[in-house]
């Protein structure tokens, strides 16, 4: 298995660490636009294989796409991250030029590859490849869905811990769904649970109200603290859509895809939940949404749509 990672930044080198430590990958490759420093993490990360045991290669390019050639997944991280303040929307201009000339190149070496799109505004980048590809759809997978729900389980361990209910990140069980972005995802607080008890049994109105604003806000929480956007979730949640492709776990995992009449949507990128395996994605799950949960969910169509008509032709 072979696996390129575009953008040797935080979320592409953390990405690209997370993949060797599991052993998912026989090569990764990292590539970037500066040079020198995709080839100086690659040599860092082989540097620790010996301390962590694994037997994975990771080489590290500057803007070379012919050793890109034959990977199976193409994870796609390149571009400006936002700073304090700033939305994801705001980085559409900047970004859709990257991301489209990228994974064409990566695209002409790696004719099968399933690609992975990172870089934000995530939604609109991962119309913009489908789009500029024109790959199937099942081949064009947009992670926020999966970061967004980490933080969700996060964010209600912790209120569940204050309540008087133990329970680590891992014993819950949320779902986020819709945009990538601040306003519109949609926690589904509806069918949260710890350890199979529906949240909404355990926590007051209130509480999980404050659950959702503290998730929607998480990444800018986040970049409020670092002065950057965040690293480790992104890249260990990026991972985990890879590990689900590189095991055809057949896994249902959130993420962005293209809308063909699912969920009464289509010409569009949004997050939704998907059976992922070594194909890509399989089918769309369908969840049913009822009231304030279908009204965010439609906002965040409404939302992408706007973001998509900036990218122009
Ligand atoms: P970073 O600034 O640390 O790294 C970005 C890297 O992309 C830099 O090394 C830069 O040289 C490289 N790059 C720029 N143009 C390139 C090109 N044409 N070809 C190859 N490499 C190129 O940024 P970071 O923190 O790694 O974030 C990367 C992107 O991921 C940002 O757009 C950020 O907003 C997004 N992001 C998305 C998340 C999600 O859940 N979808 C979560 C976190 C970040």
């Amino acid at each position: 298995m072979k696996i390129t990672v575009v953008g040797a930044g935080n979320v592409g080198a953390t990405v690209a660490n997370v993949l060797a430590i599991k052993k998912f990958a026989s090569e990764i490759v990292l590539i970037d636009i500066k040079e020198g420093v995709s080839e100086g993490k690659a040599m860092d990360m082989m540097q620790s294989a010996h301390a962590l045991g694994y037997d994975t290669t990771v080489r590290g390019v500057t803007n070379d796409y012919a050793a890109t050639a034959g990977s199976d997944v193409v994870v796609v991280t390149s571009g400006l991250p936002r700073k304090p303040g700033m939305t994801r929307e705001e980085l559409v201009g900047v970004n859709a030029k990257i991301v489209k000339s990228v994974v064409g190149e990566a695209l002409k070496h790696s004719p099968n590859a399933i690609f992975i799109i990172i870089s934000n505004p995530m939604d609109a980048m991962t119309y913009l490849t489908l789009k500029a590809t024109g790959l199937p759809r099942n081949r064009v997978i947009g992670m926020g869905g999966m970061l967004d729900s980490s933080r969700f389980r996060y964010y209600l361990s912790e209120a569940l811990n204050k309540a008087g209910h133990p329970a680590t990140p891992t014993d819950v069980d949320g779902m986020v769904i819709g945009g990538h972005n601040d306003k519109t995802m949609v926690p589904l607080v509806s069918i949260a649970t710890l350890r199979g008890i529906p949240v909404t049994q355990l926590l007051s109105k209130q509480v999980l109200d404050d659950v959702v604003q503290k998730t929607k806000v998480g990444g800018a929480t986040l970049t409020g603290l670092l002065g950057t956007s965040a690293w480790y979730a992104p890249g260990a949640s990026a991972a985990a859509l890879v590990e689900a492709i590189v095991l055809d776990a057949k896994k249902v995992i959130p993420c962005c895809v293209y809308l063909e009449g699912e969920y009464g949507e289509k010409e569009l990128c949004v997050g939704v939940p998907i059976v992922l395996g070594k194909d890509g994605f399989e089918k769309v799950v369908d969840v049913k949404l009822e009231g304030e949960e279908k009204a965010k969910f439609d906002e965040s169509v409404v939302a992408a749509r706007e973001v998509n008509a900036q990218l122009g032709d």
